[in-house]
């Protein structure tokens, strides 16, 4: 009998590219995806744990399953994700709607899961740290999400343990997958239309296999022909080696917006942070990729009222923010995690957190209004990914990342158009293809 899988994806790019896999996975047993969940007969939820609110999410969304399913068959409830892996056999206690628990590092077990689910009527939680087992798994499985736009995970988990975070145990220690796995995965997505990839890792260019690094990952990817644009992400500070910083110098295809989580403009928020950077040497890498391309711009993650962070911190964030002129970047309100060495720290004031979350957004919200403002009447290169909703318009995004909405058609889907900036928002620009697709700006 065939079987259909709704899944529902939480959280970062990874997941994603997990949910895609996982799908590609659960196919070989039977199982169709739908889009309606009330005709599932499998409910997937791949979860986030990076903020107590995203955990939250899934509690509130199985309550919502229980009550649409509540006059028909119970569906097959699977957690996978972060919050799978933190919360495991717990979940079970306090959800017992749940039937699976997978964690991140076990999707490879997934369909046996499923099948000694069904065949013994027992709840299963797999939660083991097995990434080579899973990526060997995965790789013979071809991954067929099909995207202009798809994601390639080369690299999970983390070593650096920075004191609010709950990466480290949930996606387990660094794991950097073979090179030629990674390239032949690459060759199959671009063979199936992929015209841009983006490397993933919680720790992206802490990545290294043998002798090989992310420079020498995006150099041999770029070879490919039909490939048009490369992305990684999420790299960290101490990471960004001189030969990475390098390549910005002659690589055609890295796209140059470079997302480099900083958290806190202050050295000594990032020394109670467990960052292990300071501000001066977030400086040099930031002066040393300007000066290989002045079209570099940088995006940033930031934490706001980190337990400590006092008035002259926040400032100093602030003055970051001006000097560096982030754009497309992520604010968000200190979370306390269990397990991390920063859950039991004082909190800061509600109000006072509000007040700066506030000043924060409005000065990144500032920033990318000016760069798109400063758009509007020039041309510029969009990766044209799919159609808007309503079909009317063709949806893509500048080099930058930024979304773009212009008048084109079924033919420009994943090429290279030059679209003339009309008008825009703090989030998008709206314009017009001015010739035929594939005519590149120079
Ligand atoms: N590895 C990346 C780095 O080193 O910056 C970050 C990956 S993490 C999945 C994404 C972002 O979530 C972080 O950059 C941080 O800003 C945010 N984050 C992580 N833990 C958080 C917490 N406890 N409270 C609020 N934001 C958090
Ligand atoms: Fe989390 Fe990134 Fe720090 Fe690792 S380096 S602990 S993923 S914030
Ligand atoms: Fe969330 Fe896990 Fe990604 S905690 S941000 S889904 S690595």
């Amino acid at each position: 009998m065939t079987q259909k899988i709704f899944i529902k994806t939480f959280g970062c790019q990874m997941n994603e590219y997990d949910s895609n896999r996982i799908f590609d996975a659960v196919k070989k047993i039977g199982f169709q995806k739908t889009e309606k969940y009330e005709d599932a007969n499998c409910y997937l939820l791949n979860t986030c744990h990076i903020r107590d609110k995203a955990k939250e999410k899934v509690y509130h969304e199985i309550g919502r399953v229980k009550k649409i399913f509540r006059s028909k068959e119970k569906p097959l409830v699977i957690i996978t994700g972060c919050v799978a892996q933190a919360e495991n056999e717990e979940m079970l206690k306090r959800e017992p709607y749940i039937d699976l628990i997978i964690g991140p590092q076990s999707y490879h077990k997934i369909n046996d899961t499923i099948l000694d689910h069904i065949k013994k009527k027992k709840k299963f939680e797999v939660t083991e740290f097995d990434p080579i087992s899973k990526f060997e798994y995965f790789d013979k499985i071809k991954n067929n999400s099909g995207k202009v736009s798809s994601f390639l995970t080369i690299q999970e988990g983390c070593d650096k343990f920075c004191h609010f975070c709950v990466v480290p145990f949930t996606r387990g220690p660094e794991y950097s997958r073979p090179f030629n796995q990674i390239l032949d995965e690459a060759k199959y997505l671009i063979d199936k239309g992929a015209k841009e990839i983006i490397l993933l890792g919680q720790n992206v260019n802490a990545y290294k296999n043998k002798n090989h690094k992310l420079s020498d990952l995006i150099l041999e990817i770029e070879k490919l022909d039909s490939v048009e644009r490369i992305r990684y992400t999420t790299s960290h500070p101490r990471d960004m080696t001189d030969d990475l910083i390098d390549i910005y110098k002659y690589s055609k295809k890295l796209m140059p917006l470079v997302h480099l989580p900083v958290q806190s403009g202050s050295n000594r928020i990032l020394n109670l942070m467990n960052r292990k950077h300071t501000i001066n040497e977030y400086f040099r890498i930031f002066d040393s990729l300007k000066e290989i391309n002045s079209n570099v711009e940088f995006s940033s993650d930031f934490i706001i009222g980190y337990p400590g962070e006092n008035k002259k911190d926040f400032d100093d964030t602030l003055n970051l923010i001006k000097k560096i002129k982030f754009i497309n970047s992520y604010s968000f309100i200190f979370s306390p995690r269990p397990g991390t060495v920063a859950s039991n720290l004082g909190l800061i004031d509600k109000s006072i957190l509000i007040e700066r979350l506030e000043k924060i957004q409005n000065l990144l919200f500032e920033n990318q209004m000016t760069m798109n403002k400063n758009l509007e009447s020039k041309y510029i290169n969009v990766l044209a990914e799919n159609f808007t909703e309503d079909k009317t318009q063709v949806f893509g995004r500048s080099e930058y990342m930024t979304s773009v909405i212009f008048n084109g058609n079924k033919n420009d889907i994943g090429k290279i158009v030059q679209v003339k900036i009309k008008h825009s928002n703090r989030s998008t620009l709206f314009g017009e293809k001015i010739n035929d697709s594939n005519q590149k700006v120079a």
